[in-house]
């Protein structure tokens, strides 16, 4: 063994014993060269302080959560009378010349582990288009292609990965030739880690010489943003607004000009989207203000009392879901860098395959291990003037986040080729449907073919006769 590397072995077997992580040299006269410098360089990139004292916050539970005082947020309702559409007509205006302009960038977070749909390989290239079994990274492509052509300007896409799956996600982008985008159009950024820790907060092992280490959460977007060089990229190009969605949505509006226009008429620093909770036990987070701020209260941390709450209309007090979709100010990002603002964790409990003192991989049924993840809408409580705008679930949202039932792929591809089959119905065709109303036949409409209604409007006259599955993958040529 050279010097460099046995400094390195003593001073960082010094760092890990004082903060009670020696363990991670357990399996040391085992590994080979390699493998050693491999884990002192995972060991040297964690910070033993940092994980001590979220280790003493939030799994020693040595501070005990403050009671909020919770209120319902003021929300833009979906339109109900002509004054409200007019306004949603001009916030539409606003965010189109924004647009035009070229001030506003999708970005998507696609670093998560996707362990519930345990689909193997990144999420966003899972095999989403009912006929086409196009991935959802290439819907999303084909809605920024299909909106650079409506609008006029390239439009650059932002893709945060996690170091788990960066290379396997841009070897995807590079097989399916960048679905049709320019490849220096899309820019990849990745995500930071932190360990995993069991319930005594001690590190997790993966392997003898390997660290459990898992991305830090989708808040994890604002420093990696600033790390990776991504957000001075935006400011040198003269954008100031992003667009941020989850990988997991097939539905989503990449660039929706109503909220751009909402969120920039407001002056927001961020705003975000919500839709009327299904049943008051929905697992989603829900907007309400929190010690007078604006804040997602997690699904988990919602009293029964509240979630069943009704307000005087007899409706749900607390009816405001959040679905992940926010506008974020390119200047708000760098204001809350500069301010040394940073989003705080919080613990999920998981299950997390890793050695056991034997040796022995353990790959448990229950939850054995903390991950600490941040959360991009923590990041609400500091933005000035946030807007939060409702929306229509079945024109929007239908998440893929299980491998079956509610939330699954099954579930989002009905989805879609019911919202398709709306738009192909409300231009004018017959869609044949059973008895029951569900539709007899498949549709899917590509985002290249028509991007929404208005599209299938005006490049589909007359519109198509649906005889059997159809699949719309171009608009006719006039
Ligand atoms: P989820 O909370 O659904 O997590 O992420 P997940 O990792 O995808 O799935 P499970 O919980 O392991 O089954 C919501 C969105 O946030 C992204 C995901 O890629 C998804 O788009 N995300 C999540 C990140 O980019 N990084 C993270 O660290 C966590």
């Amino acid at each position: 063994m050279n010097d460099s590397l046995l400094d390195r072995e003593v001073a960082l077997r010094d760092v890990t014993e004082r903060f009670g992580q020696g363990h991670l040299f357990a399996w040391w006269d085992r590994l080979g060269r390699e493998e050693r410098t491999s884990l002192l360089e995972q060991i040297q990139s964690v910070d033993f302080q940092q994980v001590r004292s979220l280790t003493d916050t939030l799994v020693q539970q040595a501070v005990p959560q403050e009671p909020a005082e919770l209120k319902p947020a003021p929300i833009l309702r979906v339109p109900r009378d002509d004054r409200e559409r007019e306004d949603a007509r001009k916030a539409a205006q606003r965010g189109e010349s924004l647009l035009a302009a070229g001030r506003v960038v999708p970005l998507v977070v696609a670093g998560g582990q996707g362990t519930r749909l345990g689909f193997h390989g990144p999420k966003g290239a899972f095999p989403i288009g009912p006929i086409s079994g196009k991935s959802l990274f290439a819907f999303f492509a084909e809605k920024i292609l299909a909106t650079q052509t409506r609008y006029g300007p390239t439009v650059p896409w932002y893709v945060m990965t996690s170091p788990e799956n960066d290379a396997e996600t841009r070897r995807f982008f590079r097989e399916q030739a960048f679905f049709g985008l320019a490849e220096d159009q899309v820019f990849f950024f990745v995500q930071g880690t932190l360990p995993a820790v069991d319930r005594e907060g001690r590190i997790l092992l993966a392997s003898p010489g390997r660290l459990s280490l898992s991305p830090d959460g989708h808040g994890g977007t604002l420093p990696a943003l600033v790390r990776s060089g991504a957000l001075e990229h935006m400011e040198q190009r003269g954008i100031t607004e992003i667009s941020y969605f989850q990988v997991d949505n097939v539905l989503v509006r990449v660039l929706d000009p109503v909220f751009i226009g909402v969120h920039a008429g407001a002056g927001a620093e961020m705003s975000s989207k919500v839709l009327r909770k299904a049943c008051p036990e929905e697992k989603v987070g829900v907007i309400g203000v929190r010690n007078g701020k604006l804040a997602v209260i997690e699904y988990s941390d919602l009293s029964r009392q509240d979630m069943v709450a009704t307000g005087p209309d007899g409706r749900l007090k607390y009816w405001a879901g959040s679905i992940a979709m926010h506008m974020l100010q390119v200047a708000f990002i760098r204001r809350l860098h500069e301010s040394g603002i940073r989003l705080s964790f919080h613990r999920a409990d998981k299950r997390v395959p890793h050695i056991d003192a034997a040796g022995n991989l353990v790959c448990p049924e229950q939850p054995n291990g903390i991950k600490f993840e941040s959360f991009i809408f923590d990041a609400l409580e500091f933005a000035a003037n946030p807007v939060t705008l409702e929306v229509i679930r079945s024109e929007e949202f239908s998440p893929v986040k299980n491998a079956t039932g509610v939330n699954s792929p099954d579930s989002a591809r009905r989805d879609l080729m019911e919202l398709h089959a709306s738009w192909l119905e409300e231009a004018g065709a017959r869609v044949p449907r059973n008895p029951d109303g569900s539709l007899a036949v498949k549709i899917e409409i590509s985002p290249r073919a028509a991007l929404d209604l208005r599209d299938v409007r005006e490049r589909f006259r007359p519109p198509p006769a649906v005889t059997g599955d159809l699949l719309l993958e171009e608009a006719p040529s006039r």
